[in-house]
């Protein structure tokens, strides 16, 4: 999958998570460019509150179970907390699992401050994700899942950290919960593929939690996520919608920004 030639036609890259076999061939059907093997799981799959003890061995697991369902399917698997900050050489080890167990490109956290990684991961063969905005893992820090780059000061760092992790190599950049006005300046002044959570319709492509558009999470819906099982007669009907909606700019709508 060329996601960059997608960027450049404006044809918008529809992406979803997804933990198994079964709902990684729906993807696939469905026409789903690019499944991302979140470390949602700590909450969807295990049942925790938040992503922080998910480790290496539970990606791989569900990136092989993934894989197994969906076998040409493009596969990010997220790199868990704990698993590559530590330095570049312990994220190559890790990242380098992520890829035997059927993945075709890794995702990390963090701005700037993994720029020497992202450089290191790239350099050596693998494809990197990167992942700025709101980061789940500095859950503990930030004090819960809040908009970021509201504020002047803040949207200038979100801003620079994607800078910085393009030109250390990173093929991808995922933009969480910002504005939708600093996720259509960040699309623009980049080269490579933004993909939006929670960023806005002018992302070059967005991604949701399976379970939250299917209405499967329990809890109060969050903003950002359209119910696309509402309406439709079928999980695959439903993954369906979803991918007409991301390619014709209908999902996310002004409803869902912040
Ligand atoms: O863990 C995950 O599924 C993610 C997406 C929400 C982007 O990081």
């Amino acid at each position: 999958m060329n996601f960059s030639k997608m960027k450049s036609n404006g044809e918008k890259i529809a992406a979803l998570t997804a933990y198994d076999a079964t709902f990684a061939g729906l993807l696939a059907n469905a026409g789903v460019d690019l499944i991302l093997v979140g470390n949602s799981l700590g909450m969807i799959v295990q049942g925790r509150s938040n992503t922080l003890a998910v480790c290496v061995a539970d990606v791989a697991y569900h990136v092989r179970c993934v894989a197994a369902g969906a076998p040409n399917a493009f596969i990010i698997a997220d790199m868990p907390f704990g698993s590559f900050q530590e330095s570049p050489a312990q994220a190559f080890a890790n990242a380098a699992r992520m890829l035997s167990a059927g993945a075709s490109m890794v995702k990390l956290e963090g701005g700037e401050v993994m720029a020497e990684t992202v450089r290191f991961l790239s350099e050596r063969g693998i494809p990197v994700c990167a992942h700025v905005g709101l980061m789940p893992q500095m859950i503990k820090k930030l004090g819960g899942y809040k908009v970021q780059g509201k504020e002047e000061k803040s949207a200038v760092k979100v801003k620079s950290d994607a800078i910085a992790l393009q030109q250390a190599g990173a093929d991808i950049i995922i933009l969480e919960l910002i504005p939708a006005t600093l996720g259509k300046e960040i699309s623009a002044d980049l080269d490579i593929p933004t993909i939006g959570i929670g960023s806005g319709a002018n992302c070059d492509g967005q991604v949701l939690v399976l379970h939250d558009m299917l209405g499967l999470t329990s809890g109060k819906p969050k903003r950002f996520v359209r119910n696309f099982m509402s309406g439709s007669e079928s999980i695959a009907c439903a993954l369906s919608a979803y991918v007409s909606a991301v390619k014709s700019g209908q999902f996310p709508a002004t409803e869902h920004n912040f």
